[in-house]
């Protein structure tokens, strides 16, 4: 499997001297989805931004394979005066594509995260979980092959989040990206990745990395599996483990 992203010895330090992240080993491989979880503040978004560039290492090296790379927020962070589908369509006008094509292309993305029929409507008028779903409608559209999670499902309620992270599944064995998520929830994470990644408090660091055997497509009763429940046991004592 070819390396996606590659991160050596990577720290970050930020101008106020907060020392957010240091001696960071990180490979995620074509084909993977990796999740990280860790204590709030130990630099999770400053791991995932410097992935996507939007922020650069004090020391280190960081390596992206990828053309193109997308990122997902906690918040769905949509246009309110556009309508669902021209915020999806976004995307294809930022970058110059012709009319025709950014919009069969948002057309796709959008019903292929179960939008049909919410065109027209405003963000204001969806519900959260729909709103998250033009966000993510938004980041396939630039076929990414490393798309970045930032906690997107953490506003999400408990139904809609289990719901959104099968959805989230199938479109990663749909559109082959390699995935980069970060959550809070140990379940979430087992459930959704082939790796699990510990994270210490801060300055954040990579202190144990699981993998999760289960093929994909997984299905949502693996949560009640005692094998599913071992293993997020297992992530939960490494999570614990670093705060005496
Ligand atoms: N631009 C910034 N300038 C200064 N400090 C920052 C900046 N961004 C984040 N931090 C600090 O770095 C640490 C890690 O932040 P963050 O990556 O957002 O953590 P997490 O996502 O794990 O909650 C926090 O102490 C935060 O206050
Ligand atoms: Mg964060």
């Amino acid at each position: 499997m070819s390396k996606t992203l590659v991160m050596e010895g990577v720290s970050k330090t930020f101008a106020t001297g907060t020392v957010a992240l240091t001696g960071v080993e990180l490979v995620v491989a074509s084909g993977d989805f990796v999740s990280v979880v860790g204590p709030s503040g130990c630099g999770k978004s400053t791991l995932l931004r410097l992935a996507a560039g939007l922020e650069r290492a004090t020391d280190g090296r960081i390596e992206v394979e990828a053309e193109s790379t997308s990122y997902v927020f906690q918040e769905p962070t949509l246009l309110e005066w556009r309508s669902a589908l021209s915020n999806v369509e976004l995307v294809g006008e930022l970058r110059g594509l012709p009319k025709a094509e950014r919009r069969q292309r948002a057309r796709e993305a959008f019903d292929l995260v179960g939008l049909t029929g919410f065109e027209k409507q405003f963000p204001r008028q969806l519900s959260g979980g729909m709103r998250m779903r033009v966000s993510i409608a938004r980041s396939l559209v630039a076929e990414p092959q490393l798309a970045l999670f930032d906690e997107p499902f953490g506003a999400l309620d408990e139904i809609t989040r289990l719901r959104m992270q099968t959805e989230l599944q199938r479109l990663f064995q749909l559109k082959s990206f390699a995935g980069l998520f970060i959550t809070h929830s140990i379940p979430e994470a087992v459930y959704l990745s082939n790796r699990v990644l510990v994270m210490s408090g801060r300055p954040g660091r990579i202190v144990a990395d699981f993998n999760v055997p289960w093929a994909y497509p997984r299905s949502p009763e693996l949560r009640y599996e005692p094998e599913f429940t071992a293993l997020t046991g297992a992530v939960s004592a490494a999570l614990e483990g670093d705060h005496p």
